[in-house]
C-alpha cells in the first residue's frame, strides 16, 4: 500500500502512469510541479515585458532563490553556486580556467572508465599544455586504492585531482570525504563530478572539501536539461582565471581595463537559462520538501528488490557492490542469454526504460536506475516481463 505522500508523488510524476521509467540516471522526467513552474515564468515573461524593470526584479530574486536551494542541498555558500548550460561545461571551466604549468600532474580515476564528459576535458587540456595524466588503478566496481592516491598525491608535480561522486556505469559511490583529505594534506586542487550523486545520495562539500563541484539539473533533482551547476569554493575562486568574459561576468576598473566580477558572476558570461532555472528551483523545492533521507531510502528499497529479484533469474549477472552504504540505486546487469541492446529493446517496447552502457573491460550491461517515484510494483512487473523475455531466447 503507498501512504499519501507516495500517492501525491505519482501524480506529479505523470510517467507512471505510461511507462517504467528507470532511467533517471540519464535524464528524469520532470514533475507536474516543475513544469508549471517553466510554464508560470514563460507567461509573467511574456506579460511583464521579457526587458522590463518588473521581470529583470523578479528573476533576480528567482536566480538567488535558486542559489538559497542549492547552498540547502549540497551544504555550500549561496554565492559559491554559478548557473551553466551542463556538467561539462562545470568540468571544462576548471580544466580551462587553471593556470597549468608543463609537467603539472592531473589525477583521475580509471581512465577510460570514468563517464567521458569527465575524461575528455583533462585529457584534452593535458595535450595542450603539456600536462601529465596519472590514472588509479581500479577494481572491478570501479574503487581505487586509497595509498596509491597518497602516493600519487605526494608527487611534486601534482597539481589536480578529479573524482566522480557516484560511477554512472554501476552506482559505485566513491569515498571522496577520504580522498578529499589526502587532496588537502598534499596541497591539491580537487574537483568533483557529481552528474550521478546531487539529488540521489547526500552530498556535503564541505565535508568533502572539494574545491570545485558540477552537476546537471536534468538527472537526480529532476530539473529541466540545459541547465547545469558549478560549485567554486569561495577560497578557491582566485585559482581559476576564466577563459571567457562578457557583460555579465566583466566589469571596467578605473585604469580602464576588463576584470571579472566576484563569484558567482564570473563564471556566468551572457544571460542564462531563465525558464530552465524557474524549473530548477522548483524541482529543488521538491526534492528538499520530499526529503532527501526519504528519497534515499525509498531508492535503496527499491533497488535491492530489483537486485534481489534479478539474481533469482538464471543466466544473470548483477555488476557493482551489494553493500547498500557504497551504492546509489543503479543496478547494472547482463543476461548470458540475449546481448544487452536487445533486451534494452525489448523492454523499450514493454514500455519498461534503462540504459545500455560500457563497463571498464567493454561489457555492455544494462542500466537500471530507479528514482523515488518508482516503486516496488514497478520492479515486481519489470522482473516478470525480463523472465517472460529470456524466456523466449
Ligand atoms: C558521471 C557523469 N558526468 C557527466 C555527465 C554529463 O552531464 P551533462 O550532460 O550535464 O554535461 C553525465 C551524464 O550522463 C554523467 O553521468
Amino acid at each position: 500500500m503507498l501512504d499519501d505522500i507516495e500517492q501525491q508523488i505519482i501524480k506529479d510524476f505523470p510517467i507512471t502512469l505510461n511507462k517504467i521509467y528507470l532511467n533517471n540516471g540519464s535524464i528524469a522526467p520532470l514533475s507536474v510541479p516543475s513544469i508549471k513552474s517553466i510554464t508560470d515564468f514563460l507567461i509573467k515573461y511574456s506579460e511583464l515585458g521579457p526587458d522590463s524593470e518588473d521581470i529583470s526584479n523578479y528573476m533576480e530574486k528567482m536566480i538567488e532563490e535558486t542559489r538559497l536551494r542549492i547552498k540547502h542541498l549540497i551544504n555550500c555558500n549561496a554565492i559559491e553556486v554559478s548557473f551553466t548550460q551542463s556538467t561539462t561545461q562545470g568540468l571544462n571551466f576548471v580544466a580551462n580556467s587553471i593556470d597549468w604549468k608543463k609537467g603539472d600532474i592531473i589525477i583521475l580515476r580509471g581512465g577510460r572508465h570514468e563517464h567521458y564528459a569527465n575524461y575528455f576535458p583533462w585529457l584534452y587540456i593535458a595535450k595542450r599544455k603539456k600536462l601529465k595524466i596519472k590514472v588509479l588503478k581500479i577494481d572491478q566496481n570501479g574503487f581505487f586504492d586509497i595509498d596509491e592516491l597518497e602516493e600519487l598525491a605526494k608527487l611534486k608535480e601534482s597539481k589536480l585531482l578529479v573524482l566522480s561522486h557516484v560511477l554512472y556505469n554501476n552506482g559505485s559511490i566513491i569515498p571522496v570525504e577520504e580522498a578529499g583529505k589526502i587532496a588537502k594534506e598534499n596541497d591539491l586542487l580537487y574537483c568533483i563530478d557529481a552528474a550521478q550523486s546531487v539529488g540521489s545520495i547526500n552530498v556535503d562539500v564541505k565535508k568533502i572539501e572539494c574545491n570545485f563541484m558540477a552537476f546537471p539539473s536534468f538527472k537526480w533533482i529532476c530539473g529541466p536539461l540545459g541547465i547545469g551547476i558549478f560549485y567554486c569554493s569561495e577560497k578557491s575562486k582566485d585559482t581559476l582565471i576564466p577563459d571567457s568574459i562578457g557583460g555579465e561576468s566583466g566589469k571596467i576598473i578605473s585604469d580602464n581595463s576588463v576584470v571579472h566580477k566576484d563569484i558567482p558572476q564570473k563564471f556566468e558570461t551572457g544571460f542564462r537559462n531563465y525558464p530552465g532555472l524557474a524549473g530548477l528551483e522548483s524541482s529543488i523545492r521538491y526534492i528538499l520538501r520530499t526529503g532527501m533521507s526519504k528519497i534515499i531510502s525509498k531508492n535503496l528499497k527499491t533497488s535491492s528488490i530489483l537486485r534481489n529479484e534479478l539474481l533469482k533469474i538464471n543466466g544473470i549477472d548483477i555488476h557493482g557492490i551489494e553493500n547498500e552504504k557504497l551504492r546509489n540505486s543503479i543496478v547494472s546487469f547482463s543476461s548470458s542469454k540475449i546481448e544487452s541492446n536487445l533486451l534494452k529493446e525489448k523492454l523499450e517496447k514493454e514500455g519498461i526504460i534503462m540504459a545500455e552502457r560500457d563497463l571498464l573491460n567493454g561489457k555492455k550491461i544494462i542500466r537500471a536506475s530507479p528514482h523515488f517515484f518508482n516503486n516496488e510494483e514497478e520492479i515486481m512487473k519489470t522482473i516478470k516481463i525480463i523472465k517472460n523475455i529470456l524466456q523466449q531466447m
